[in-house]
């Protein structure tokens, strides 16, 4: 190994040592900040050590052309991602997500094709680089088109209800079939053309694996495939001889694993039912009729205010609708006035409250919102028992209780037991449908009074009232 193998090693090794630090930092919403800028950080270094490593090393002759390439490459996909982040608003956060995932996954497909098309034919090729590209490619394809399809459903370019088609789960278990038997075939008899067979088995699986995802299921399906963007990377850093991707692609591989494991143990769901597909495919039937002719109590502004006034202990469960409405700062400064009044107050987080994980947490902790008085859905659950009013703000499908019967998409869903508050009020604009397409019967409780504003009005003019009550 000469001197310069060392540096670049060593300096592989800082920027692991970097990521593991962030990911560690990212646990708690405080540290979190911080945690990306330190992993950020050690990619910019792994990124320029692994440029002077192409530049030196013998195994890559790149031409000034070739530098011009990656120069112009680089900084126009800098570029998008800063415009695209910097651009995107909180609510359409899990589309870009998507997206990461898919060039993600695709990127490191093409990294194992062009590899295996430099060397086709020149050498003689062993399992110990066929069996990486053929994974690379199969596991890049599946989340490249799985990604794809997952992001359009987000944006609603593609219908969010499940889509199936008679014998879609024995066609998505045959793409499946096809992709590997072209890794086999790769590891056998070593082709360009099985590596085509392998991408349009893993093209094919994607799309199969996510249409028929509805409802309340995508979250589980869009950490599914960052996890499989990960080991597609791992692959690529196999496949290339670099260390430093194999480690960056495990990290993101093994969180976004347990990450996977966690939202579809909070959705009570198992991850082999998604991988086979056809789950979340129940229908609106199991759900009770709370259309628009349905009847329920309305309240007006004073009402909530004065529940609200005489109450002893809130708890305040909030949902996409606050995200929508960007009403967080609202929403902490209603706990505040209310605290300030000795009341007691906790916000109830649901892990797939919002349209990607941790959205309320990274909502609330931009208003400030003290950490003591955030509860996870376990820990707050026995709580709604004793609690005077539950105020629901722009939350829907992660308190309907249609989810403790069979037969409807969000069925074995754990919720948030708010029908066992004393009060309830509802913070919404209509009896409009949640992410998964159903009424909520919640509504139409006897106890629940529906406050009808958006969350941002809505919770301005209680906070103004509670004032008035104050004064
Ligand atoms: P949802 O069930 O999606 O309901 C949100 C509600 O917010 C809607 O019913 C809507 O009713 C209301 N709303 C929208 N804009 C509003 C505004 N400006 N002011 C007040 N209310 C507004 O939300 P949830 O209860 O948070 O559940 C999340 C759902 O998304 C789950 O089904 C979950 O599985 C799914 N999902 C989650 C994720 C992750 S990872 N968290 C990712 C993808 C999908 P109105 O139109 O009547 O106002």
């Amino acid at each position: 190994m000469t001197t310069f193998e060392a540096i670049v090693g060593l300096l592989y090794l800082g920027s692991a040592i970097t990521f593991v630090l962030g990911l560690h930092m990212m646990r708690a919403p405080s540290t979190a900040r911080t945690g990306n800028l330190v992993s950020a950080v050690g990619m910019a270094v792994a990124v320029v050590a692994t440029a002077a490593w192409v530049a030196t090393s013998d195994r890559y002759h790149v031409t000034a052309w070739g530098w011009i390439a990656l120069l112009v490459g680089a900084a126009l996909g800098a570029a998008g991602g800063v415009w695209g982040a910097k651009g995107v608003h909180m609510t359409a956060m899990p589309q870009m997500v998507s997206l990461f995932n898919a060039v993600g996954g695709g990127a490191a497909a093409v990294v194992a094709y062009v590899e295996m098309m430099r060397i086709v034919g020149e050498l003689e090729i062993g399992a110990d680089l066929t069996v990486p590209v053929g994974l690379d490619v199969l596991i890049g394809a599946v989340t490249f088109s799985g990604s794809l399809i997952a992001a359009s459903k987000l944006q609603g370019w593609v219908s969010g209800a499940p889509i199936t088609f008679p014998g879609s789960r024995v066609a998505s278990l045959g793409s499946a079939a096809v992709g590997l038997a072209g890794v086999v075939w790769l590891v056998a008899d070593p082709s360009l053309w099985a590596l085509i067979v392998v991408a349009i088995g893993g093209l094919g699986f994607g799309i199969l694996l996510t249409l028929p995802i509805g409802g309340a299921d995508m979250p589980v399906v869009v950490s599914l495939l960052n996890a499989f963007t990960g080991l597609a990377v791992a692959m690529a850093g196999f496949v290339v001889g670099n260390s430093i991707l194999i480690i960056a692609g495990a990290l993101v591989g093994a969180s976004g694993s347990i990450l996977t494991k966690l939202m579809a143990d909070a959705m009570n769901r198992s991850i082999v039912a998604i991988m086979v597909g056809g789950f979340g495919t129940g229908d609106a039937a199991g759900a009770a009729e709370v259309g628009a002719g349905a009847e329920v109590r309305r309240a007006d502004v004073d009402d909530v205010a004065l529940l609200l006034a005489y109450a002893q202990k809130v708890i305040i469960v909030p949902g996409y609708g606050l995200a929508a409405a960007q009403a967080q700062r609202e929403a902490g400064e209603l706990s505040k006035a209310l605290v300030a009044q000795g009341i007691d107050v906790l916000f109830a987080i649901h892990p797939v409250a919002g349209r990607m994980p941790g959205h309320m947490n990274v909502l609330l902790a931009e208003a400030d919102v003290p950490y003591d008085q955030l509860r996870e859905m376990d820990d707050v659950n026995p709580e709604f028992e004793t609690c005077d009013l539950a105020l629901v703000i722009g939350a829907n499908d992660v308190t309907n209780p249609a989810a403790r019967r069979n037969g409807n998409p969000i069925s074995g869903m754990p919720i948030l037991d708010v029908d066992k508050a004393r009060q309830i009020v509802v913070i919404k604009r209509s009896l409009g449908h949640g992410y998964a397409g159903l009424d909520n019967e919640l509504y139409a409780n006897p106890k629940t009074g529906m406050l009808f504003a958006d969350a941002k009005k809505g919770l301005s003019a209680l906070i103004a009232a509670l004032k008035e009550y104050a004064a």
